[in-house]
């Protein structure tokens, strides 16, 4: 089974907190998203490979560390994945970005594709799919595996708050991906909702409430 990951750093909670107030207008909304996916990002980068590398200090001859060049894919879920890549991309520079469009059916709550476009070398990279909320888990089952169709095999899911339904969902469709969340909620309500959640987070993000 791929890792479970409730990020419980203070900085990702005291925002995740401020993000779920129902007040809090689309300027500030899409301000923190963007801190808490880099916050995550931190964590979710730990296991990147290291290296060994000769360098000169203006003091001595040392080796030290440095990322081992393992390709990268940041992959957002349309639309709301979208407010996530900024803040990754800020710490990964040279990652490469994908998008997968989906939507969910508002009445049977089935994710419906519209849209991807990958990096061609996609089958080298590692990705990182990111979506703000994982609620049934179908968009990110279906999103992970067009992945897979495509030649994906090392996947980390980014969501920032997930229901305990999602998760499962995910975990047992796709045993071999890491999802790292934000908060684990209680629970989905009969409109597929995440409780307490923060709502909408495409409308609340880009201002179509
Ligand atoms: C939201 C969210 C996820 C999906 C989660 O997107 O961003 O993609 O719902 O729900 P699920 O786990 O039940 O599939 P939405 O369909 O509202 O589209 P949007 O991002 O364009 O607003
Ligand atoms: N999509 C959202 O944006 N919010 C939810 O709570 C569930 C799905």
């Amino acid at each position: 089974m791929g890792k479970f990951v409730e990020m419980d750093h203070p900085l990702i909670q005291h925002k995740l907190t401020m993000i779920r107030q129902k007040n809090v207008g689309t300027k500030d909304f899409r301000a923190l998203v963007d801190e808490i996916a880099m916050l995550m990002t931190y964590e979710a980068s730990r296991d990147l490979q290291l290296e060994d590398v000769v360098i000169e200090t203006p003091v001595a001859t040392t080796t030290k560390m440095q990322l081992a060049g393992k390709k990268l894919a940041v992959v957002p879920i349309l639309r709301a994945g979208l407010g996530m890549v900024d803040g990754i991309v800020q710490l990964i520079p040279a990652a490469k970005i994908g998008h997968i469009g989906m939507y969910r059916d508002e009445e049977t709550l089935e994710p419906v594709e519209y849209f991807i476009k990958l990096p061609e070398d996609i089958d080298q990279r590692d990705v990182l799919l990111v979506d703000p909320m994982l609620a049934t888990g179908g968009s990110a089952k279906d999103a992970i595996s067009a992945l897979k169709k495509r030649g994906a095999k090392n996947i980390k899911l980014i969501t920032l708050v997930s229901a305990p339904e999602g998760v499962k969902a995910v975990q047992d469709a796709h045993p071999d991906v890491d999802i790292y969340t934000g908060s684990l909620d209680d629970s989905l309500n009969e409109n597929g909702y995440i409780v307490p959640g923060l709502g909408d987070a495409g409308d609340r993000l880009f201002g179509t409430m």
